[in-house]
């Protein structure tokens, strides 16, 4: 492939400039990490809110213009440049200001809005997912505009609130706003390299379609002396019911659940191959003590190309220190099915309820909510942004992408597609063990100095 490509280097003004301003960006995206945009949780409301004015503010400062859009849930941020002219490409660039909860608080080394340096690695909530990711957009348009006073391209900000809580508004805002934000390409950065120093292309994402099942048994918790036995108990009840999710192979048993999953080429399935993946380094990241699936399919074929059907938490009956004999009233599962193309969560959600329906057990009330879903996405990956990214990321890196898989979801990348009908690629700048959603969550530095190189020479590259 390189022989084929004429590869760019990174624009010595543009380095330059990062370099000179390398303290103060890095002393403002400190200033991102500390404020608490936990989107998940309504004590956080007024600071996701706060978030969202702080970084449309940030926005100007660059160049730009910037709007924050109200929702019934959280705002979503615009930005816009557009003096590249009508003949110009435009580019909309994705990404989300809201982090995940922080909880167990006790496991982090330091807590998680103080953003802390240690070997060579930024800790914080939302340091890589994905307040610093975006922030490689950001500062990447600001060192163009400040070292040209222009961009190469009509670029557009989608910054939102509730990614981390499945993007509800956002699908609305998109189809109420095509026009304003029509491009002909989307970027977003949101996601992982295969390993450090390898710069990588994501070729998939999985969709989500996510539940609560809840069971009621008696009216309230009974003697489970008086009454165990002769009435039905509900923990159990549900641990039937998720006992019926799989068979022995590990496939999941909802009728119906494979009928809309595209078969992948041969040619997908041996580049995955092809990658130098360490099974037993992926295992010692997970602590676990084996690693196990559907079978029929290595590590990551189950991680990037098959559905799946996960139980995400449990709650029933006694919990405490001891034992208390009791027979619970209810009990609770909430449970998450990731999904590949062509799933769709909608249909997957009708065929789960019916199959808890016809698997739940006699004398016990079932409620099964369907609480949000995204679609799943499959990349082009041909094509002149795919070209631009390749050229950008080498410069870089000064190593080729690979292309890669992704096991997780973002919702709004399938209504991208079906919407805007413009060709969207994910290139993103985590690495594996980075602990989004975890404790200690971190973003490596030499990532982020390189991703600004990258994005910025992206730039450049769509607008050539
Ligand atoms: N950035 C992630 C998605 C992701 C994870 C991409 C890992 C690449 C690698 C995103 O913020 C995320 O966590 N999405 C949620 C979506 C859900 C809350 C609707 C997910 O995948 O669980
Ligand atoms: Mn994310
Ligand atoms: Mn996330």
């Amino acid at each position: 492939m390189t022989g084929t490509l004429q590869l760019p280097k990174v624009a010595s003004d543009l380095d330059n400039y990062f370099t000179r301003e390398e303290k103060r960006i890095r002393a403002e995206l400190d200033d991102f990490l500390r404020i608490p945009s936990v989107s998940a949780r309504s004590e956080h409301k007024a600071d996701t809110a706060r978030c969202a004015d702080w970084l449309a503010a940030k926005i100007r400062g660059a160049g730009m213009d910037a709007t924050v859009h109200a929702t019934p849930g959280h705002p979503i941020v615009i930005g816009e440049w557009r003096k590249a002219g009508a003949s110009a490409p435009t580019v909309l660039i994705y990404g989300h200001y809201d982090v995940q909860p922080v909880e167990p608080l006790d496991l982090w080394t330091s807590p998680p809005f103080e953003p802390t340096v240690r070997d060579g690695k930024l800790f914080a909530r939302g340091s890589v997912d994905d307040k610093g990711q975006l922030w490689i957009h950001v500062k990447a348009a600001e060192a163009m505009l400040k070292q040209r006073g222009r961009l190469p391209a009509n670029v557009v900000f989608l910054f939102e609130g509730e990614e981390e809580v499945g993007s509800d508004n956002l699908a609305g805002f998109v189809a109420r706003n095509a026009t304003m934000l029509r491009a002909d390409s989307v970027v977003i950065s949101d996601s992982s390299m295969f390993g450090p120093g390898q710069p990588s292309i994501l070729s998939s994402l999985r969709g989500l379609a996510y539940f609560q099942i809840d069971v009621q048994g008696p009216a309230q918790d009974l003697h489970s002396g008086g009454y165990g036995g002769a009435v039905v108990n509900p923990a159990m009840a549900l641990a039937r019911i998720l006992a019926t999710m799989h068979d022995t192979k590990g496939h999941v048993a909802i009728e119906g659940f494979y009928d809309e999953v595209r078969e992948w080429d041969k040619k997908s399935r041996d580049a995955i191959r092809k990658l130098p993946f360490v099974e037993t380094k992926f295992l010692d990241e997970t602590g676990a003590s084996a690693l196990s699936g559907e079978e029929g399919y290595t590590t990551l074929e189950r991680l990037w190309m098959r559905p799946t059907c996960e139980v995400n938490g449990l709650l029933s009956g006694y919990t405490g220190e001891g034992a208390k004999t009791v027979l619970p009233a209810k009990a609770m599962a909430k449970v998450s099915c990731r999904l590949v193309p062509d799933q769709d969560p909608a249909e997957i959600a009708r065929r789960f309820e019916a199959h808890v329906n016809r698997v739940k057990p006699k004398g016990v009330s079932v409620r099964v909510q369907y609480i949000h879903g995204g679609k799943p996405w499959r990349a082009e990956l041909s094509g002149p942004l795919y070209d631009a990214a390749r050229r950008a990321l080498t410069a870089a890196f000064g190593k080729e992408p690979v292309v890669v898989g992704e096991g997780g979801s973002i919702p709004v990348v399938g209504d991208f597609d079906r919407v805007l009908k413009a060709p969207v690629l994910l290139m993103g700048f985590g690495l594996p063990g980075e602990n989004a959603h975890a404790p200690n969550e971190w973003i490596s530095l030499e990532n982020f100095t390189k991703g600004l190189r990258a994005v910025a020479t992206l730039y450049e590259e769509i607008g050539k």
